[in-house]
């Protein structure tokens, strides 16, 4: 009979539950935006998103388990995300979880969110051959690891400051244009012209990023132009973004010569990056692994399709939250 996991994600903002099968299909998924609680804010409000996961997580749950023609008892295992995240959000999750599978007599697995990330290319048929370059790039993070297997994994560079999430955000809330700022600025930067040169911070110099001094340079640019063209600066801030990550991951491709790149996390959706690096492991005869635009975002799909590595490998059963858990860590 084919296994299914059902998956819990509360990290941050989005409450999202899923079942999907051993082979990744997603028989369900529900997400619960918290985008309008915190739009006014301009970013994430810790105790808000706590309270929002409290008040959506079981009607989430019912939807999904609504939706799939299983009895609960029939699951392999109910996975969680333990971290990293914010502690609230992710006690949330965690205990739910931990109710679920004491009352239907389901083991539950705590689960690295990235670890999550990294599967979701996975989902829904998504080939990964390994050894593999992975960009993981999302609000939380921003970093190139070394897979030679599934199990084996070496981080080679992250940042050294902001995520090139957060810089997008950040830039969109300069420039109004709202929050999550990726996908605004995605549509925005199309109509405009990247004829603005912003410095591509840590160009050349390994594999470590930054993304704080171009963020900054924006806020320059904006405070000191009062006839700018929001387009254009959308559209240069893209293109900054995009030649840093193209760099580092051409560098990688160089170096460790993989089968194949990998590149998940929030900012995957964006059809710039994808674009690029489709053009990138084209140029270089290197598979591109992605995962459908819809799971590139936080989502319950992920965590349950990483859960099955942990069943396979019989992880040990962690469930203590760890908000500021590494990826080389279960
Ligand atoms: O992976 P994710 O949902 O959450 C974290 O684990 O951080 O990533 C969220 C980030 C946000 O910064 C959001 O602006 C960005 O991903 N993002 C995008 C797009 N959709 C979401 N960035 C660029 N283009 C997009 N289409
Ligand atoms: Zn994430």
């Amino acid at each position: 009979m084919t296994r299914l996991i059902l998956g819990i994600e509360t990290s941050c903002d989005d409450t999202s539950i899923a079942v999907v099968d051993e082979h990744g299909r997603v028989l369900s998924c529900k997400t619960a935006s918290q985008v309008e609680v915190h739009e006014g804010y301009g970013g994430i409000y810790p105790e808000f998103a706590s309270r929002a996961h409290v008040a959506a997580i079981i009607p989430t749950l019912k939807a999904v388990l609504s939706e799939v023609d299983i009895s609960p008892q029939e699951l392999s295992a109910i996975g969680v995300t333990r971290g990293p995240g914010l502690i609230g959000s992710l006690l949330v999750g965690l205990h739910t979880a931990m109710g679920l599978g004491a009352g239907w007599n389901v083991p539950v697995y705590g689960i690295n969110h990235l670890r999550g990330h990294l599967r979701s290319a996975a989902l829904e048929g998504g080939k990964v051959e390994y050894p593999a370059i992975v960009l993981l790039a999302s609000g939380g993070h921003t970093l190139i690891a070394h897979m030679k297997s599934a199990d084996e994994m070496e981080l080679v560079g992250t940042t050294r400051d902001d995520s090139v999430g957060e810089a997008y955000d950040k830039v969109a809330r300069m420039l109004d244009l709202g929050f999550p700022g990726g996908p605004v600025m995605d549509r925005i930067a199309k109509t405009g012209i990247a004829n603005i040169r912003f410095p591509r911070p840590m160009l050349g110099k390994g594999y470590e990023f930054s993304f704080s001094g171009l963020k900054s340079s924006v806020r320059r640019y904006i405070e000191t132009t009062p006839d700018m063209v929001v387009a254009d600066v959308a559209a240069s801030f893209v293109a900054a973004c995009m030649e840093v990550l193209v760099s580092k991951c051409r560098a990688a491709l160089a170096e460790y010569k993989p089968a194949s790149l990998i590149v998940v996390g929030g900012v995957s959706a964006s059809p710039q990056l994808r674009a690029a690096m489709g053009e990138l492991c084209a140029s270089t005869g290197t598979a591109l692994a992605l995962p459908p635009a819809e799971w590139s975002t936080d989502n319950g799909a992920m965590i349950a399709m990483a859960c099955f590595d942990y069943l396979d490998r019989d992880a040990e059963r962690n469930l203590e939250v760890d908000p500021n858990l590494p990826i080389s860590r279960l």
